[in-house]
């Protein structure tokens, strides 16, 4: 149960070592990666969105669990993370990466329906919650982490996790299961 010897996506150590470059230090860890590796592959031609793409460290793992019907669309609104992500992403015709406020890009797709939502920044996860949740199909997975306490937190962020993980809890519509593994994850799964 060695968990430390995962293989990596392609593309993986190049983005690592080009984010370091030019300081990115919000990356997700690799387990996290890897399990969204697993749920993506999960879904055969799924749709999946992205909220935070960084610099496309998280979105190397998506992209590597999906088939070729597949899809992802990764929202960030930093253009100078996203060029990273440009560079390994744009000629893959199933990958789209929109520069763009998160909370808008969430409220003007109200219609969209995806398997997955990998809540990576604020807007999907403390902002524009609801609002994301109804972006998720029935059965499809809503996959957050950072929810154990992180040296980078601003200071009382432990409340909002706190909020997040309680309206998550008592919501009718959602199976959830907290880990406490990693970054501390949170999965859930529609059910309605
Ligand atoms: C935790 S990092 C994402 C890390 C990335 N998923 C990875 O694995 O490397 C959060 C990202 O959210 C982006 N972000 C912050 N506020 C945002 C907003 N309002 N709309 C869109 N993106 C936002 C930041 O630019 C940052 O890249």
């Amino acid at each position: 149960m060695n968990d430390l010897q995962i293989s990596l996506p392609d593309n993986y150590a190049t983005i690592k070592t080009a984010s370091e470059a030019i300081h990115f230090s919000m990356p997700s860890d690799l387990q996290a990666g890897c399990l969204l590796r697993t749920l993506v592959a999960s879904k055969p031609a799924g749709s999946f969105l992205e909220l935070g793409t960084g610099t496309g460290l998280s979105l190397s793992w998506i992209v590597e669990g999906m088939d070729n019907d597949a899809s992802v669309i990764s929202i960030d609104n930093n253009e100078t993370y996203l060029a990273i992500a440009r560079k390994f992403f744009d000629n893959d015709k199933r990958v789209t990466i929109v520069c763009e406020d998160g909370n808008a890009w969430i409220r003007s797709n109200p219609y969209k329906q995806f398997d997955l939502v990998f809540a990576d920044a604020w807007p999907g996860k403390y902002e524009a919650f609801e609002e994301t949740l109804e972006l998720i199909k029935p059965g499809g997975f809503y996959i957050i982490d950072d929810m154990s306490p992180q040296p980078n937190w601003p200071a009382g962020h432990e409340l909002n996790v706190e909020r997040l993980v309680n309206e998550l809890e008592q919501r009718d519509d959602i199976r959830l299961t907290k880990m406490n593994w990693s970054t501390g994850l949170v999965i859930v799964t529609k059910i309605k």
